[in-house]
């Protein structure tokens, strides 16, 4: 009896233990939580949509998001501030194309897991997937690339005698006030033109796009020459501070890409400079649930030029890279990496309107259909202007915050270009040391 109740303890003992052994190991398993850090402009229910399929293909891990604010300038904060403290609470990180310098040091160097899961880089644009490689370290895979773009209002052209869409910027003035002045009797919240005005990195690609289109060079050449005081630049933003409160709202010096979206989305504008992404919602988003008054109303085109005689579109975008202290760097490396494989870019192309890094999606039938500028756009995507930062490295953010500073105070009505050019030079000096020297843009737009 009493050997029996032992045994019987016993079984109930080992069976618990089993039993424990084995929710312990599938707790272990589920415990993964991956937590990936991404950007919150635009639709980004379809970015869950992709961090649930990739759940769904790899029981075990789960993936937690974890939301970015909306401004680059803050969001380069944020992960500041998560690296700085050697922080295990995110896993993957999503970072801008001008941030590989200043992140290097505390993301995962992938290229061992690249060659490891035979990834074929050789799909990638060769410059979107090096400008991920700092000192040989691969810190990041790009997702999706950006170009500036100018959308209008194909039903409001029309209706005003136009053709086309502007091809330099004082025809865009005359079009905009033109079409400004009419819409206005009937909607007195109507503008003629959008764009990212507000005190952070947008700004600086509004305003490059601005002066390289006008051949003033691209602040800091590639050779480190600081170029920004320089006539044409110059003129470039005083130009532009004349669209406040006349064909733009007083208020776009607080926009950013979501406000100027919202205004032109609203039907209250007849151009709007923005990135692909809000082209889908204009359309009323991929499952035609997103709000809008101009459905099929508009299009897009390549920024208008300057005195260069070319539109310049700055290069932006996205990459997802692994802090160096994450638990679980295997498990985020793999996340990473379906979500830069191509089938993920290609639906991001088809739900989000973002520009794929792999250069066959550009020729694919679906998205071509589906996205017409995205095929049809390719030499603007491919010549787009890169801000400074590969040059300025670990600094670019730095020089960034100096040159929309500048930018902004010359916006709002604070000092004039020549003035804002002039003090900003200085900075630049100070701030990048004696190996950058002040100079002419070594590159002028033809
Ligand atoms: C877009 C671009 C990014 C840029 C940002 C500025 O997200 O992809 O490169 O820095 O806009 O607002």
């Amino acid at each position: 009896m009493f050997k029996r109740k032992v045994s019987f303890l016993l079984t109930v003992a080992i069976v618990a233990a089993l039993m424990l052994g084995g929710v312990a190991q599938r707790a272990r398993a589920e415990d993964i939580t991956l937590k990936i850090f991404l950007g919150s402009v635009g639709d980004i229910a379809k970015d869950q949509a992709a961090v649930d399929r990739f759940v769904k293909a790899n029981p075990g891990i789960k993936v937690e998001i974890v939301l970015a604010p909306q401004s680059a300038t803050d969001i380069l904060g944020v992960i500041q501030q998560f690296l700085g403290a050697k922080s295990a609470d995110i896993d993957v990180i999503q970072f801008d194309t001008i941030w590989p310098g200043i992140l290097s040091p505390n993301m995962v160097d992938l290229g061992p897991a690249v060659k490891d899961a035979k990834i074929d880089t050789g799909a990638f644009y060769p410059a979107l997937y090096n400008n991920n490689i700092v000192d040989g370290k691969v810190v990041g895979i790009p997702w999706f690339t950006d170009a500036g773009l100018m959308y209008y209002r194909t039903d409001l052209l029309k209706k005003y005698g136009y053709a086309k869409p502007p091809a330099t910027w004082a025809e865009l003035e005359t079009m905009a006030q033109k079409i400004q002045d009419g819409e206005k009797a009937t909607n007195k919240d109507f503008w003629g033109y959008v764009w990212q005005g507000n005190s952070y990195e947008g700004l600086t690609c509004d305003a490059l796009e601005w002066q390289v289109s006008n051949g003033g060079g691209y602040i800091v050449e590639k050779d480190g020459t600081i170029s920004v005081n320089n006539a044409k630049a110059i003129a470039a933003i005083d130009r532009a501070a004349k669209w406040v409160g006349k064909i733009s709202p007083p208020g776009v010096t607080k926009y950013q890409e979501e406000d100027a979206r919202n205004v032109f989305q609203a039907g209250n504008a007849a151009f709007m400079r923005n990135w692909p992404y809000a082209y889908v919602l204009g359309n009323g988003g991929a499952d035609g649930k997103t709000e809008t008054k101009i459905k099929g109303m508009f299009d897009v085109a390549p920024l208008p030029s300057g005195d260069s005689g070319k539109g310049a579109a700055a290069l932006g975008g996205w990459q997802l890279g692994v802090s160096a202290y994450s638990k679980h760097p295997a498990e985020a490396t793999k996340l990473v990496f379906f979500l830069t494989g191509a089938e993920e870019q290609k639906t991001k192309a088809l739900v989000q309107s973002n520009l794929p890094t792999i250069k066959a999606l550009y020729t694919d039938a679906d998205i071509a259909k589906q996205i017409p500028f995205i095929a049809n756009l390719v030499p603007v995507f491919e010549n787009a202007s890169p801000r400074p930062s590969t040059v300025t490295a670990s600094k670019y953010n730095d020089v960034s915050v100096a040159y929309f500073t500048a930018v902004h105070d010359v916006l709002t009505g604070k000092s004039d270009a020549k003035t804002a050019f002039a003090d900003l030079e200085v900075s630049l000096k100070q701030l990048l040391g004696d190996k950058f020297k002040v100079g002419a843009p070594a590159t002028p737009a033809k």
